[in-house]
């Protein structure tokens, strides 16, 4: 069997043996008094998912758990700055936000992630990665024409001029969550109604104890 691909790279998955760590996910929760979970937020852009994971985060930094939000523009500029938005871009910038998200479950934190994720099977693909209690899909259900009307970085504006190609919800689609654990309407409800919404469904899925969210 060939060792090495065309390129002269060794990519045998045979070769490679997985390495069993000592801290489990299990033994870091019980320490920290919290499970971890994966909190992804889908939506078309300026609907609102970076602005409610990051209040998100904050409302659990404060109740010293911890989290982390992964952020599809800050990501992209650097471990998905080679990525442009194709379908095919969008699936590897998902395959990876999902790989990487595995890695912040193991490692005990709660994960938020911000991104687009327009196509529902690189969304489903990413659930896969993780068992089902772990993975949250919420919801930020702003329609077009709010996010449109926001346009908080003007970029439906060029996209509607032509000058940006495949924008999501103009010139590429956005395929709406079908059974997403927290739909919340994020073009009419106010932030701090959307992240009581968010915290009281960790408390409803024993993800964070009720008595510290309530302190
Ligand atoms: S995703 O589709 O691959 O999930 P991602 O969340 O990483 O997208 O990036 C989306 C962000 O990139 C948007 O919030 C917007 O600021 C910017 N952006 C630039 N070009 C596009 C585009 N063609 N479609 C959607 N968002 C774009």
């Amino acid at each position: 069997m060939a060792e090495l691909s065309e390129d002269g790279i060794s990519r045998n998955p045979h070769n490679i043996v997985w390495h069993q760590v000592s801290v489990s996910r299990n033994a870091i929760s019980n320490k920290r008094g919290h499970r971890s979970a994966i909190l992804w937020f889908t939506g078309l852009s300026g609907s609102g998912k970076s602005t409610l994971a990051n209040a998100v985060n904050a409302a659990l930094f404060k109740l010293d758990l911890s989290s982390y939000v992964l952020d599809g523009d800050n990501i992209r500029h650097g471990l998905c700055k080679d990525l442009g938005f194709s379908d095919l871009d969008r699936e590897e910038n998902i395959r990876r936000i999902g790989e990487v998200s595995k890695l912040f479950l193991d490692a005990g934190v709660i994960v938020l992630t911000a991104f687009v994720s327009p196509f529902r099977a690189d969304r489903e693909k990413a659930r896969s990665l993780v068992s089902e209690e772990d993975f949250l899909e919420i919801h930020c259900a702003a329609d077009l024409s709010t996010c449109e009307h926001r346009d908080t970085k003007g970029l439906y504006a060029k996209a509607r001029a032509g000058q940006i190609k495949d924008f999501t919800g103009i010139s590429s689609p956005y395929e709406e969550p079908e059974d997403p654990e927290l739909k919340l309407d994020t073009g009419s409800m106010g932030l701090d109604a959307c992240v009581d919404a968010v915290i009281q469904k960790l408390i409803d899925l024993n993800i964070v104890p009720a008595s510290d969210s309530e302190a």
